[in-house]
């Protein structure tokens, strides 16, 4: 079985989600299962959350689900007992770090200046998430911040401000692992009910990854 971090490498796209209706977490799986992109990120954000995680793992157990904005060590208890496979967050927080550390639970700090990298590799965490990406400098502030930590073997997960129009062009950086974002499944697209347009996103994320290789 890939880990966690393989499957992210594989997809190279993580759909970040908030969700406030319940009834809408099986149709949006089969939109992003159908799609051909098996991977959610349910942000903490919703009182919803860790029951969204929990009908997600039960149901659709295909679909490899995290949580998203884990902020707090009751979020991580919390989305572990739902079952999250995961967890991400936006800020570098040495309490949730040590809890998920000692629990061996795959997670994922955020982190946007070079201490703040050098923090997390102090405390062996080498996969870090971008935060956030576009309002940071995007594509040339990655750069630049991959050129003294790349040989550390770090890989950021840059989330914010990502679309379909520089998706491609922040995966192409090599210390980039994948990249997350609510462009896929839009509060206002699951609102909307609008299945099928999420499912040709994760479609063309898709083409965009083939196109790279
Ligand atoms: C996050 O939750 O990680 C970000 O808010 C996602 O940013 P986006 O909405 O620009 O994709």
């Amino acid at each position: 079985m890939p880990t966690i971090f393989e499957t992210f490498e594989k997809y190279r796209v993580i759909p970040v989600i908030a969700l406030d209706d319940i009834s809408a977490v099986l149709p949006l799986a089969d939109a992003l299962l159908e799609g051909g992109l098996p991977l959610a990120e349910i942000t903490f954000r919703t009182r919803i959350a860790a029951e969204a995680i929990h009908t997600l793992i039960e149901k659709r157990p295909e679909l490899c689900v995290g949580a998203g904005t884990v902020l707090t060590p009751t979020n991580i208890h919390d989305a572990i007992h739902a079952g999250a496979k995961f967890g991400v967050a936006p800020g570098l927080n040495a309490e949730t770090i040590d809890l998920a550390e000692s629990l061996e639970w795959a997670f994922v700090p955020g982190v946007c200046t070079p201490s703040e990298i050098e923090s997390a590799l102090a405390m062996n965490f080498t996969v870090l998430k971008f935060f956030p990406a576009g309002a940071m400098g995007g594509i040339s502030m990655l750069k630049a911040l991959s050129a003294p930590y790349s040989h550390t073997g770090v890989r950021f997960i840059p989330t914010g401000g990502i679309s379909e129009s520089n998706l491609a062009e922040y995966l192409a950086v090599p210390t980039v692992l994948a990249c997350g974002g609510t462009w896929i499944a839009s509060k206002t697209d699951i609102a909307e009910k609008n299945w099928q347009q999420i499912k040709q996103r994760c479609q063309r994320v898709q083409e965009i990854v083939a196109n790279l290789k």
